[in-house]
């Protein structure tokens, strides 16, 4: 079993280059399934996520070349089989987005429900209505989601609830349907411009990404033979932005898009902090301890839920009582528990938790209960008085290339170690 050994307090200071989002990664990989022939990702993150996103692939038949270890090539002239592995998609969330791109390709499609951080309910329903609404057949049989369509024809989709999931997947099945699809109530994420970009790249004809509401008109097939560079990781960005607060800290990211960071940056400077936005990179210092704070989630342009942990630690230490409203996920505070037994004093109840600042964090064996909550365990080790060990890694290794590198390069005492 491997652990993370953080030994604080230390203020993190220095440079960190931000890696391609693991969300957008995620989704534009299985978009290949799409084109007829080749194309190539550059800036993809280092993850295990895009690892497993790969295996499935092959296993659908493409052709993959590492031409680093941020670059492939993949070749997806042959599919050979619409089973996707059940061992791989089970493994993350995003192996639905195969459902949509295979839906596209191949008219059809077997995989199992897909996994992931457990962060509660975590229903398909949209992307179910959205396929049927195309005309697709759709049956959810002891886990395994069976979907056939003899041709798929655009129309208007209204979604239920603002899905980023569901968004790309109906996108990626309208790219080659007949006729225009109109998907209204749409996730403005940037990975879902970022997806939007990719294909229109490859041929597609995709317009509104970013708004709520994007129009489809389906084209004949997709010409491939272009590269494409993943859009920079927001939450990443995010995570080390908040890293240099909680840490009282100067961090400069380089590799950013600082318009995606805006919610992050006004709660930044609402609790003390200091921000300057460089255009393509930001530098964010805090010398003081922070300032309470109260926080909502919200989609894409809100507070993002997936930087909500990583806030709790700035928080947790923050002068005066803060409350931070979860409105994506049922159980994104299972964290809280392990700052608490870092001496943080947080009392999370259904929607909302409390944090009663409190003025140092110590040092405490705790587990990653999720991607973000592993990472937000990461920074408070570096906050914390003495010795932190940080189990159930394969959490973070789902989200964050090299993520002690990078900590140990700006002055984190980080060290992984197999027990
Ligand atoms: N929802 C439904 N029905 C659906 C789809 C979603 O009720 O058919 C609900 C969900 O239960 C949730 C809300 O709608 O309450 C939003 O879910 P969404 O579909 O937007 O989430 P997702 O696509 O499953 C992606 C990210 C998550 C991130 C959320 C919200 C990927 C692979 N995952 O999940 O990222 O938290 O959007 O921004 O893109 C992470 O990276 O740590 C992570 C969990």
């Amino acid at each position: 079993m491997e652990k993370l050994v953080v030994t604080g307090p230390t203020p993190l200071k220095g440079e960190v280059i931000i890696n391609g989002a693991k969300n957008a990664a995620v989704a534009i990989l299985p978009a290949t399934l799409l084109i007829d022939g080749c194309c190539t990702i550059e800036n993809l993150p280092n993850i295990s996520d895009i690892k497993i996103s790969c295996e499935i692939l092959e296993k659908l038949g493409a052709k993959i070349t590492w031409n680093s270890k941020n670059s492939i090539t993949v070749d997806t002239t042959n599919i050979i089989t619409t089973k996707a592995p059940l061992d791989l998609t089970s493994k993350f969330r995003a192996s639905y987005y195969v459902i949509g791109a295979m839906l596209g390709r191949m008219g059809e499609i077997e995989v199992g429900m897909p996994g992931g951080c457990k962060l509660g309910a975590r229903p398909i329903d949209q992307h179910i209505k959205g396929f049927e609404l195309l005309g697709a057949n759709v049956t959810v049989e002891k886990g395994t989601i069976y979907a056939k369509a003899k041709k798929l024809k655009g129309c208007p989709i209204y979604m239920d609830i603002v899905s980023v999931g569901a968004t790309i997947n109906v996108m990626l099945a309208s790219v080659l349907a007949k006729g225009t699809t109109i998907i209204d109530n749409a996730a403005k994420e940037p990975h879902i411009v970022d997806v939007a970009n990719f294909l229109n790249t490859m041929g597609a004809d995709i317009r509104g990404a970013g708004t709520d509401v994007i129009k489809i008109n389906g084209v004949e097939k997709l010409h491939g033979n272009a590269t494409y560079s993943v859009v920079p990781d927001q939450i990443e960005a995010g995570t080390f932005m908040l890293a240099a607060v909680a840490t009282r800290g100067d961090i400069t990211l380089k590799n950013c898009i600082t318009k995606h960071l805006e919610s992050i940056t006004a709660k930044i400077i609402e609790v003390g902090g200091n921000v300057q936005d460089n255009g393509d990179s930001i530098r964010v210092w805090c010398n003081k301890r922070p300032s309470k704070a109260n926080i909502k989630t919200l989609p894409y342009p809100g507070f993002p839920t997936d930087l909500q942990p990583q806030m709790g630690v700035v928080l947790s230490i923050a002068n005066g009582t803060s409350m931070i409203t979860e409105s994506i996920w049922e159980s994104r505070f299972q964290y809280t528990e392990e700052l608490n037994k870092m001496g943080a004093q947080i009392t999370a109840h259904g929607k909302n938790a409390f944090f009663e600042g409190v003025k140092k964090l110590s040092g405490a064996p705790v587990y990653s209960t999720d991607l973000r909550a592993g990472a937000a365990l990461v920074i408070a080790g570096a906050v914390a008085e003495g010795t932190t060990e940080i189990y159930n890694l394969e959490h973070i290794d789902r989200g964050y290339e090299d993520i002690e590198g990078k900590f140990r390069k700006i002055g984190a005492k980080i060290k992984r170690v197999t027990e």
